[in-house]
């Protein structure tokens, strides 16, 4: 994203992790985007972010809780009062739960849970947004993270085709179904939205220290958002409706 020229990005879950690291790295990407719109369920706890957002003119904290169709509304309301006529160019959807349960532990309530958070909401914050995103890639030419795009945060451990190869993941079975669903949402919006130009791609961002990588993942955040932010910028109409992982390769669905 850093050297193609993306006016506008939308980051949801950014109080911590990934999400705060990405706003860290856009922020001082060359160039920066002009606007970064950081969003996060609870502003005011979010110390970081808004230490940042003091640091960098062009980052603007939003709420958005990704589950409430009123924070929604709001948010796109207040976005498009910001960009105006040229819509926003990319739309990260971060935010993001895990709720751990093996065959034995999971409930009708955690896999609806998880369903709502990492799966429900990136739908409708999706089809929310989409006005905006359209109206930029109105404007612009190709396809990519510099027009118009859609960034699904998803996981390998999603992958259908890796389950026997990744024992360790049996434990999170509403975490996966509900990401493998997310997967179902990138290849649904990139057929659905091809005419409009707009990029959709699943992404799986590394196994990454945060409060839900766990201490023992191999990337810090810091050591992982170069590449994260370089599989973004390299993304082209090839990738649309692909599932790449922090080097760009293809995952397997
Ligand atoms: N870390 C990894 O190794 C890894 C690997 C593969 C995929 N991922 C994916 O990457 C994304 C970020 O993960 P992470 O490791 O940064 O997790 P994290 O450290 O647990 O952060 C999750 C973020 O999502 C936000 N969030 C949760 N529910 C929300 C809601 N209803 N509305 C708005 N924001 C909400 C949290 O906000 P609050 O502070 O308000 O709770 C927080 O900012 C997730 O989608 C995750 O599944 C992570």
């Amino acid at each position: 994203m850093a050297q193609q020229r993306c006016r506008s990005v939308l980051i949801t879950g950014c109080s911590r992790g990934i999400g705060l690291g990405l706003v860290r790295g856009l922020a001082t990407a060359c160039p920066a985007p002009d606007w970064l719109i950081a969003t996060c369920r609870y502003p005011e706890k979010a110390q970081e972010l808004q230490q940042l957002s003091k640091q960098h003119r062009n980052i603007k904290v939003l709420q958005l809780d990704v589950v409430c169709e009123n924070s929604i509304k709001k948010a796109v309301k207040e976005v498009e009062e910001l960009l105006g006529d040229e819509g926003l160019n990319c739309l990260i959807n971060n935010a993001g739960i895990n709720v751990l349960a093996s065959l034995e532990e999971v409930t009708a309530e955690a896999m609806l849970t998880i369903y709502e958070t990492n799966t429900v909401a990136q739908l409708m914050v999706t089809k929310a947004f989409l006005p905006l995103l359209r109206k930029a890639a109105q404007l612009g030419t190709g396809m990519g993270c510099h027009r118009a795009a859609i960034i699904n945060m998803s996981s390998i451990s999603a992958s259908m085709q890796l389950v026997q190869e990744n024992e360790m993941f049996l434990k999170v079975y509403p975490y996966r179904i509900a990401k493998t669903a997310l997967n179902m949402i990138t290849r649904c919006l990139a057929v659905d939205l091809t005419a409009d130009e707009i990029l959709c791609v699943s992404l799986h961002p590394g196994w990454i220290q945060t409060d839900m990588g766990g201490c023992m993942a191999p990337l810090t955040v810091q050591e992982a958002i170069p590449g994260i932010l370089s599989v973004l910028a390299n993304l082209s109409k090839k990738d649309n409706g692909s599932f790449l992982d922090n080097k760009g390769e293809m995952v397997p669905w």
